[in-house]
């Protein structure tokens, strides 16, 4: 079985119910991938249902005011994401009719979405083939492909890049997306990952030459 096709049948037996992979709603997607940048998933959890129930569509967070996101968003730290959002819900609001747009192209252009976001939401909501890359799909890469490319280096970046998009031809993006991030937070773990129990021991490179705690490579800059 290919390598995709392993994570995926691991993904489908082993993922967490989580309520923000129940939708395609870009809003809904949005809310959640920048609540859980830089933040744990138990932690962002109560802040994604909160703001939600608060907020439930774009429109109503963007009538809110910089005190009241401010508010909600308490605890979490990083607080230039809550004042971003609110900038980028205005945004869509005017310049998007407050339909959240779903598509790689539009989202990259706006506040606090990079890369990763928009990848995300692409293809959460609307199925569109742009691989994520976040710390989990590096460390699954690069401990089963072997990849030494630091994971910070420009070199390692295209690399990385490359092979994650290149994987997930032919799969179910939203699905496939899902999976191996799930994949690298559950079963491939930065410490003490649990190789016996994982589906892909056989055939991986840092198992096989006793590089899982080695892989990835980060370089200090
Ligand atoms: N961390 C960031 N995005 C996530 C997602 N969609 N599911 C689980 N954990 C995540």
């Amino acid at each position: 079985m290919s390598f995709q096709t392993e994570i995926v049948n691991w993904y489908l037996k082993n993922k967490r119910a989580l309520p923000w992979r129940d939708t395609t709603d870009a809003y809904v997607i949005w809310l959640s991938e920048v609540i859980l940048q830089q933040t744990r998933v138990e932690q962002g959890l109560p802040y994604f249902n909160n703001f939600l129930q608060n907020y439930p569509t774009v429109q109503d967070f963007a009538a809110a005011t910089e005190t009241q996101i401010l508010k909600l968003w308490q605890g979490l730290g990083y607080y230039s994401r809550g004042r971003n959002m609110l900038f980028t819900a205005k945004q869509v609001c005017e310049l998007y009719n407050g339909q959240f747009p779903a598509s790689y192209k539009e989202l990259i252009k706006l506040k606090g979405v990079g890369d990763y976001t928009a990848a995300a939401i692409a293809s959460f909501s609307s199925n569109e083939a742009r691989a994520v890359l976040d710390g989990n799909v590096f460390r699954v890469l690069a401990r089963y492909f072997g990849i030494a490319e630091p994971i910070n280096s420009t070199a390692g970046k295209k690399q990385f890049q490359e092979l994650a998009q290149s994987l997930m031809e032919g799969q179910e993006a939203a699905v496939y997306n899902q999976a191996i991030m799930e994949f690298g937070a559950m079963q491939c773990k930065p410490k003490s990952p649990d190789c016996s129990s994982c589906p892909l021991e056989q055939t991986c490179f840092a198992r096989k030459h006793q590089l899982v705690s080695g892989l990835p490579v980060k370089l200090n800059k």
